[in-house]
């Protein structure tokens, strides 16, 4: 099904998940190298945005290059979540997307996020005003349930689909599951049979051939990767190659891993400034080189040092650096000691 988001036209499309702590620009930089349909910012307290807090106005910031992108709200008002929706739309986004699956305490706590599973008047009331609010499409991302006694993902997707909602992305876990055990995609196929609003299915995909199986076992409209992103960017371009030759490269050059690293590098000092940069760079060093051995070397460098220029040469040169470990190594392996 061709999915229409206004003048967005989406087929089978690969969507980078929202991901708090790591989908801001510099992240959204260097995956839309590897060409995704659509990407998602970070979620943001609609809250925040109406009291201008700084740092969630930060995350709602676009550039032109890295377009189309949906940016997420989360929050429990309806009045609130419009009003916020409206600033969001000055941003200028493709899409709003309601976010009603977060499981962290502190947002699902309070009435937010998964919290709203517990409550689907206020979840369709909320869905109502957002989509009345502004003139672009509205989404919304949830889970199947609170926990496994309270399953009632049919019941939010019919609810969401009759209150304006252009489409709806299903991780198929409880909230209560946090991340753990499996994602059950039979839920998207269910969910998929029984709402006429595009489907799209996230949860788990590791690879291109996940990301088959995942059309072919749901029959749902786009798939949504999220933690897979971080660990290898290149999971998209592997996967729309896989789609379209039925083979992809599945490994990534130590030179390209450098090449990307040090580009994500240069964009995290660009729009984070140095200290943010060196701090979100952190988790990143053993997605790009996780195939080195003596990482931990590179990583003590690295890490050792607040200026970014020595920090950058210590990525340049991290091909050296966990060599040297190598012979470090070795010259502690205890001599031979010669019999006479
Ligand atoms: C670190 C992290 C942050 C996340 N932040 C968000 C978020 O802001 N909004 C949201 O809807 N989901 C968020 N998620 C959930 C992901 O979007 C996605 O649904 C989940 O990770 C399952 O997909 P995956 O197996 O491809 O990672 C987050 C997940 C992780 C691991």
């Amino acid at each position: 099904m061709q999915i229409n988001l206004g003048k967005l036209k989406l087929n089978k499309p690969l969507i980078l998940a929202p991901m708090d702590g790591y989908t801001n620009i510099p992240f959204r930089l260097i995956i839309k190298e590897m060409q995704p349909d659509l990407m998602f910012t970070e979620f943001v307290n609609a809250d925040a945005i109406i009291y201008t807090n700084k740092k969630t106005m930060n995350k709602i910031q676009i550039l032109e290059e890295e377009r189309p992108v949906a940016i997420q709200l989360f929050g429990h008002n309806p009045e609130n979540m419009a009003k916020a929706a409206q600033i969001v739309e000055a941003f200028g986004p493709e899409v709003i997307d309601l976010n009603f699956g977060c499981p962290s305490p502190k947002v699902s706590g309070h009435g937010n996020g998964a919290g709203l599973l517990k409550n689907l008047p206020l979840l369709g009331e909320i869905c109502e005003k957002v989509a009345k609010s502004v003139n672009i499409p509205v989404t919304a991302k949830t889970r199947i349930g609170w926990d496994f006694n309270t399953i009632n993902i049919l019941e939010t997707g019919k609810i969401i689909e009759n209150s304006g909602i252009k489409m709806l992305t299903l991780h198929p876990r409880t909230k209560s599951q946090k991340y753990k055990g499996e994602a059950d995609w039979s839920y998207i196929k269910l969910l998929k049979e029984n709402i006429s609003i595009p489907v799209i299915g996230n949860g788990d995909i590791k690879s291109p051939e996940d990301a088959k199986r995942m059309y072919d076992e749901t029959n749902c409209d786009g798939i949504m990767i999220g933690r897979e992103a971080v660990s290898n960017p290149w999971i998209f371009r592997q996967t729309r190659e896989f789609f379209e030759t039925g083979n992809y490269e599945k490994e990534i050059s130590f030179e390209e891993r450098l090449k990307f690293c040090l580009l994500h590098f240069d964009l995290s000092v660009e729009y984070l400034g140095d200290q943010r940069a060196q701090f979100e760079m952190r988790k990143l060093y053993q997605n790009y080189f996780r195939a080195l051995p003596n990482l931990k070397r590179f990583k003590r460098l690295a890490f050792s040092t607040t200026d970014p220029q020595e920090i950058r040469s210590h990525i340049e040169n991290v091909m050296s650096i966990v060599n040297d470990h190598l012979i470090d190594s070795m010259e502690l392996i205890p001599k031979v000691k010669w019999d006479a």
